[in-house]
């Protein structure tokens, strides 16, 4: 299966504390770490560890962090043929607060800006050749829009990512194939906590992430299910959503998009669940996403 990643390459600069500053607080950090991550980057980065063929298609800086993430990501197996590097801008940054078993995340887009339709163009037909496209909302929303649109004109399925929520249109949701956000960003954009009512209007579309609580879906004949999440000791939640989505692939590479029944859907979603929990385990994002056996196991 080839899935192009449209998306966002960060340098995470992680800060381990007791727990989350409050507004206008200072208090002392014990680490600071700079790692490999951006949601596009996770999850190319997942559904390349599960035997997905996956290219990138974004830009990086002309710096040191640039090169490190082509480097990182080629390292991986995912193609970074098709990233550009914009000259005299800086890679994306990550400023990450990892506490209280979870974490905050401020991000500075640099050279993710420059994913713009300029670009698209320049690689939009490639993007015919592959079975799934997969986004996120860390590059700008029109591209995602633009993408979005050809996608749908050329019958090319396309995942969502709505990571960050900010700015992400309602009627996103029409055009795309699957639809992941998980329950603050769900509740921000549909204005209402009410999941189980809000999935049944999107059957094996809309699938809501609610952390330790597990992933909701409604299914096309009338079932709504829930599969609940792996319990562990978290250390880091860095990634975990973008485990999930890339995990989600693993059972698409074994069944296909098209009939999709509840068991299948259970064992992807359990498998997906399986990863995530297992990165919550360790710190950082790409260099702890979890292997196919572990997560098997
Ligand atoms: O989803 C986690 C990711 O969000 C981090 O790797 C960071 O780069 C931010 O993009």
């Amino acid at each position: 299966m080839k899935i192009a990643v449209v998306g966002s390459i960060n340098i995470d600069q992680s800060v381990e504390t007791d727990r989350i500053p409050r507004k206008g607080e200072t208090i002392a950090g014990q680490s600071l770490k700079y790692t490999p991550g951006g949601k596009g980057a996770n999850q190319a980065v997942a559904m390349g560890r599960l035997g997905a063929e996956v290219v990138f298609f974004g830009c990086v800086g002309d710096d040191a962090n640039g090169k490190a993430m082509l480097e990182n990501l080629e390292s991986q197996g995912v193609s970074t043929t098709h990233i550009q590097t914009i000259e005299n801008v800086p890679t994306g940054i990550a400023l990450i607060t990892v506490g209280d078993d979870d974490n905050t995340i401020i991000i500075v887009s640099g050279a993710n800006h420059y994913v713009d339709k300029p670009y698209i163009d320049k690689i939009k037909h490639y993007l015919t050749e592959f079975d799934l496209v997969v986004l996120q909302n860390e590059i700008p929303k029109e591209t995602n829009l633009y993408v979005i649109d050809f996608c749908n004109q050329n019958h090319i399925p396309v995942l969502f990512n709505p990571a960050p929520i900010e700015g992400v249109d309602m009627d996103i949701i029409e055009k795309v194939t699957y639809f992941t956000p998980n329950e603050h960003e769900a509740e921000l954009l549909f204005q209402t906590n009410d999941y189980e009512e809000l999935v049944k209007k999107y059957p094996e579309k809309l699938l809501i992430t609610m952390g330790e609580k597990g992933v909701l879906v409604q299914l096309n004949d009338g079932e709504t299910l829930t599969v609940p999440a792996r319990k562990t000791k978290v250390v880091d939640t860095t990634g975990a959503g973008d485990t999930f989505c890339g995990c989600s692939i693993n059972g698409v590479l074994k069944y296909g998009l098209d009939n999709l029944d509840e068991a299948k859907l259970k064992e992807i979603l359990t498998y997906a669940n399986a990863g995530a929990a297992l990165i919550t385990m360790k710190k950082g994002a790409i260099r702890s996403m979890p292997e196919p056996e572990n997560i098997k196991e």
